[in-house]
């Protein structure tokens, strides 16, 4: 269902349900509703390949017949969505790991110069002690992925991965040289950016996509 690429901070999902929602969301013609669903189903498989790594520790759980071994997860997750377009992965998300803690990073990609700027932060405390998952549709030029993950770190998170729908060669690039100890789990790898900074083929502007503003 996964698969390492040529560049080793990238795991791509390959599974034939989450192709055919690439495909959805690709597509111009789909609704604001066809788009945020097929994320939500996207980000339930990213959840359930990313959380593979997590550690558990023994818990006892009492059935209606007897006592018997159980299995908490050791470490508190933190879903990281990068405002606007990561909050349309959050629910998926939830829906695996649903007592997950949430912090917000605002960052907007300044059209002309590409730069991303940012305008919120806020997250739980001790990230340190947790797996911390950001979530972002979209890595183009790597720089709002690379500037999210710099905020992060100031807040002392160490177990960060990145969790996002399509990539592009270059910002896989610019990760693995600027923060190498981040994997990224991705469901698409795409051929390149445009001038303006798009990924192509891509699906356009994912946040205008999920809310609808285009
Ligand atoms: C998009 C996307 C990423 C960023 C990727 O957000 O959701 O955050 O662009 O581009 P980059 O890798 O070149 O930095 P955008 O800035 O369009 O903001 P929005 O989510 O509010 O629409
Ligand atoms: N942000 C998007 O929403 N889409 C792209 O193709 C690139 C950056």
């Amino acid at each position: 269902m996964k698969k390492k690429s040529t560049h080793q901070n990238l795991v791509l999902i390959q599974h034939p349900l989450v192709k055919r929602d690439i495909t959805i969301l690709r597509d111009k013609n789909t609704s604001t509703e066809m788009f945020r669903a097929a994320v939500t189903r996207i980000s339930n498989v990213l959840a359930v390949e990313i959380s593979t790594a997590f550690s558990l520790t023994k818990s006892k759980v009492k059935t209606p017949l007897e006592l018997t071994e159980g299995y908490k997860l050791k470490h508190e997750v933190v879903l990281i969505p990068v405002l606007r377009a990561g909050l349309g992965m959050v629910e998926g998300f939830l829906q695996l790991i649903p007592d997950a803690k949430l912090g917000h990073v605002g960052l907007e990609r300044n059209e002309a110069t590409l730069q991303p700027m940012s305008y919120y932060l806020k997250t739980p405390k001790n990230l340190g002690k947790s797996e911390v998952i950001l979530l972002d549709p979209m890595l183009a030029t790597g720089g709002s992925a690379s500037a999210a993950i710099d905020f992060l770190k100031k807040r002392k998170a160490k177990n960060i991965i990145f969790a996002c729908l399509l990539v592009s060669p270059e910002g896989v690039e610019k990760l693995f040289y600027e923060h190498p100890d981040v994997i990224i789990f991705s469901s698409a790898l795409d051929r390149q950016l445009n001038k303006n900074g798009y990924i192509l083929p891509g699906l356009g502007d994912a946040g205008d996509r999920t809310f609808g503003t285009l």
